[in-house]
């Protein structure tokens, strides 16, 4: 039986301190609205006590929010708990989170009290805020520097006030993945009511280490994790969700599981990213451009090999369409020969090491190839191979008229054409084409572009269509836009294997 850890996300809270990334009411709403979707146990909706508009939102997200407990935060102050409990009248679960630093910093500088003052304060504000509701987080702020004998004392204390909750912070990111499993075993072994409670995690990222002390935590003991899509929060960020998530599905051993459907990570990760207006590190675990991306030749040929030699997760298990293999001067034949399949081309070998050696030409001038230079490049040598060809295209449309087009297409040698209307010549044209295709296609993207301004010039189009999942891309230029619509909708469809 698989053990479930609490997915506690406060990308809205501990996330969205970050400058220059506040996000309104409405934005807000969207990400927890994606945030649940996704599965999340609980949100972290805000801090009411500091502005108006983080009062609003927290009161805006637990009426648009069902299942996920909506968390708002507290300092161990008695308006901060009520004004927090206001702002949480309308949610269907409720959490108060309250808490006060217990680093010998935080009690000498910061609060400058005693060791034993800072635990009367917790275990006040905790017996208060369960005057408002029966779910009550306390975090000790700062715990990663804190002794662990004093922490176990605090923690006790907070627990014994009714704390259901116990957050060990790593505020400032100090911890050593080793000490901060050690912090939670201690108190696992040394806080006689620890049952009573579950341990959380809150780790951030100044050493980039936030991921590994999370899941130290968790090996050690912690149930619940905190976490922000993408890895956004203070300084060098917070622990991030997606990387714990599938570090627990990577290593199924373990035994732990979450409630996260990992498929919705990516496009969760995207809105997060738009939203706050901070893009996501190429290179970022998970959710980078570059996280399914191969470049080097022995990597790539690799991959073409087997996917697994050289990636753990499967990029569909977190929403990610298929791996990538970019071109540069580093790839080798395999992946050459691999996208011009792709790109609907078959060469014997002579001819594919003449594509490859203009292939490398052009590489070491152009950082990366794409498709529309490898067209150009086989185009050189190579003219008629392709499977799917545009042989005749006649269309006929105006006002009071019903637009008809007429496609010829050369399938594998030989002419085939049939005739369609539709909402416009394109459309017409593109069901002309369907017709003689015996595959199901769906368009998902179609984009024209004017390459200069006159009338008389070039359009660019660019088409994406669905088949069986996948995803296949066209391109064509044309001075006549229908014509450039057509071929690049039947590029897009020769890739198709
Ligand atoms: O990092 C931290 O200690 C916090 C607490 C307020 C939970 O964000
Ligand atoms: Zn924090």
């Amino acid at each position: 039986m698989e053990e479930k850890i609490i997915i506690f996300d406060t990308t809205l809270r501990d996330g969205e301190q970050v400058p220059g990334c506040q996000l309104n009411t409405v934005e807000k709403i969207q990400v927890a609205q994606a945030l649940e979707e996704l599965g999340v146990d609980v949100i972290e909706a805000g801090f009411p006590i500091s502005s108006p508009g983080d009062f609003n939102s927290v009161v805006e997200i637990s009426k648009a929010i069902t299942n996920p407990v909506i968390c708002a935060l507290t300092r161990a102050v008695k308006k901060d708990i009520e004004v927090a409990a206001e702002a949480l009248q309308y949610a269907k679960k409720k959490r108060i989170h309250t808490g006060i630093g217990v680093s010998p910093y935080h009690i000498e500088f910061k609060i400058k009290t005693t060791p034993e003052e800072i635990i009367r304060r917790a275990s006040d504000a905790v017996r208060y805020a369960r005057k408002f509701v029966d779910d009550v987080e306390f975090y000790a702020e700062d715990a990663g520097r804190a002794d662990n004998e004093y922490l176990a004392k605090v923690i006790e204390a907070v627990i014994e006030a009714g704390a259901t909750v116990v957050n060990i912070p790593d505020t400032t990111g100090y911890c050593l993945p080793t000490d901060y499993g050690e912090k939670i075993r201690f108190l696992k072994n040394n806080v006689p009511n620890i049952d009573k409670a579950v341990i959380s995690t809150h780790c951030h990222n100044d050493l980039g280490m936030a991921t590994a002390n999370t899941v130290m935590g968790v090996l050690n003991g912690a149930r619940q994790v905190e976490v922000t899509m993408n890895g956004v929060g203070e300084r060098a960020g917070n622990t991030s969700l997606e990387e714990v998530v599938m570090t627990l599905k990577s290593h199924k051993h373990l035994g732990l599981s979450t409630g996260i459907n990992s498929q919705l990570i990516y496009r969760t990760s995207r809105l997060v990213s738009t939203l706050m207006n901070m893009p996501v590190q190429p290179n970022k675990a998970i959710v980078g451009r570059n996280a399914f991306a191969h470049s080097s030749g022995i990597h790539q040929d690799g991959v073409l090999k087997k996917r697994e030699n050289y990636e753990i997760i499967d990029p569909v298990e977190v929403g990610v369409k298929e791996s990538s293999i970019i071109l540069t001067a580093r790839s080798g034949r395999a992946a050459l020969n691999h996208r011009l399949e792709l790109l609907g081309y078959k060469f014997e070998k002579e001819e594919l090491d003449e594509i490859y050696h203009r292939f490398l030409k052009l590489a070491d001038k152009k950082k990366v190839i794409n498709d529309e230079d490898i067209k150009i490049l086989t185009g050189e040598v190579f003219q008629g191979e392709k499977a799917l060809r545009l042989e005749l295209l006649q269309v006929a449309c105006g006002k009071s008229s019903v637009p008809v087009a007429t496609v010829g297409l050369k399938i594998n040698g030989e002419v085939h054409t049939s005739t369609a209307t539709g909402n416009g010549p394109i459309d017409a044209a593109f069901t002309a084409v369907k017709q003689l295709i015996n595959k199901t296609v769906h368009l998902e993207e179609f984009l024209i572009q004017a390459i200069t301004r006159g009338s008389d010039d070039m359009g660019k189009v660019h088409v994406q269509v669905e088949h069986n999942e996948k995803t296949y891309y066209g391109f064509s230029a044309n001075t006549d836009i229908v014509t450039a619509s057509v071929e690049a909708f039947i590029d897009a469809i020769a890739k198709i294997k």
